[in-house]
């Protein structure tokens, strides 16, 4: 094996933010299984939203219902240009294997802004609860909440938002989530909201056996076999492994979606990531239930590389979100 193929070419300042972020999670973990909150709370930073426009984006946070911690944090366009303009939503579901970050975790932050400024679209960054103090499947229920508040409650998104333009979107778990949310959204009926498409970035999948990338690239930060393995065990139920359907979404346990209304998707993968190979087999699987799905893969990206936003994939990610967004809602007319 040369270093070439388990090593991508990454500025030093991009490496030293990713193990920096590797050791976050390494020294918050405790040999009984749960995290440090106290400790993690020091490192993870937080800030508030910003009910004045910076770089064209305002944000407040909602609260969906207190006692169970629900709440999300809204981001809105504030160029004038927009104004008169339907604009669509996108439900984002942060990443950070179950048990870490929420959308105030400055990363998250930056992140909603930038897809908000970049794609003219409201966004809304769902805080579930997290593993291990809750396990599966309580991050699916709390997304699906947050879902038929909006659909009820739709006039606190402000008067351009078009609920019937919905997209969900997530990033690692957060792009498992958007996936289980999809399925069950499906189930409801909704009053006004219709989710037309989901945008699956590099979602966090897996399963009992090793795939080829991950034994490849079992030494990149963030989604290590060892991490990955414990993001599990955190999140599953005593009893569960990874055989679970939540985990192997294409496995034998896997629900038959063929008559599921899925929405159309667009799904991100990265050559250094350790997780692409279940992630293309989520891909095969999903065309193979007769869906929608189109796969963009940049051979050199890592994990989380929209984290950066210099990144030139980061450039052409938002660029293939901002073309498949304005096709759903063409289609949709
Ligand atoms: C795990 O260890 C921490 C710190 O030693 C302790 O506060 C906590 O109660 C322990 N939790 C369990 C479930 O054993
Ligand atoms: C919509 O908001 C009202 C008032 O805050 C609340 O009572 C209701 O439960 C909300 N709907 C949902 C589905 O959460
Ligand atoms: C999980 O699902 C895949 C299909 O994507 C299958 O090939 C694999 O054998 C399943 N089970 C295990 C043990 O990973």
């Amino acid at each position: 094996m040369n270093i070439a193929t388990t090593k991508p070419l990454l500025p030093w300042k991009i490496r030293f933010a990713m193990s920096i972020l590797s050791a976050i999670t390494y020294t918050t973990r405790r040999t009984n299984g749960t995290i440090n909150r106290r400790l993690l709370n020091l490192i993870d930073l937080k800030i508030p939203p910003k009910a004045n426009p910076i770089n064209g984006v305002t944000s407040s946070d909602v609260v969906v219902d207190p006692t169970r911690n629900l709440w999300f944090r809204l981001f809105t366009p504030s160029s004038n240009s927009v104004v008169t303009a339907s604009l669509p939503v996108i439900l984002f579901f942060h990443g950070g294997g179950f048990a870490f970050m929420s959308p105030s975790s400055i990363t998250y932050d930056t992140l909603c802004r930038l897809l908000c400024r970049s794609l003219n679209a409201i966004v809304i960054s769902v805080n579930y609860r997290l593993a291990p103090e809750y396990r599966f499947p309580t991050q699916y229920d709390d997304g699906l909440e947050i879902l038929k508040f909006i659909d009820q409650n739709y006039t606190v998104l402000g008067e351009f938002a078009n609920v019937e333009k919905c997209f969900l979107a997530g990033d690692s778990a957060g792009g498992n989530l958007a996936h289980h949310v999809a399925i069950r959204i499906s189930l409801e009926k909704l009053k006004v909201l219709k989710v037309i498409g989901l945008v699956s970035m590099q979602p966090f999948f897996g399963g009992e056996e090793r795939t080829e990338s991950e034994m490849r690239l079992k030494y990149q930060p963030v989604v290590s076999i060892d991490k990955t393995d414990w993001y599990w065990k955190m999140f599953l139920q005593d009893g569960s492994n990874r055989e679970h359907e939540a985990v192997n979404v294409s496995g034998p346990n896997a629900m038959d979606i063929s008559n599921v209304d899925y929405p159309n998707t667009i799904l991100f993968v990265g050559g250094f990531d350790s997780l692409v190979d279940w992630q293309k087999r989520y891909y095969e699987w999903l065309r193979k239930s007769g869906k929608e799905v189109e796969l963009i893969e940049f051979p050199n990206a890592i994990h989380a590389f929209y984290y950066f936003e210099d990144l030139p994939e980061t450039s052409q990610f938002l660029s293939k979100v901002k073309d498949f967004i304005a096709k759903q809602m063409v289609n949709e007319k």
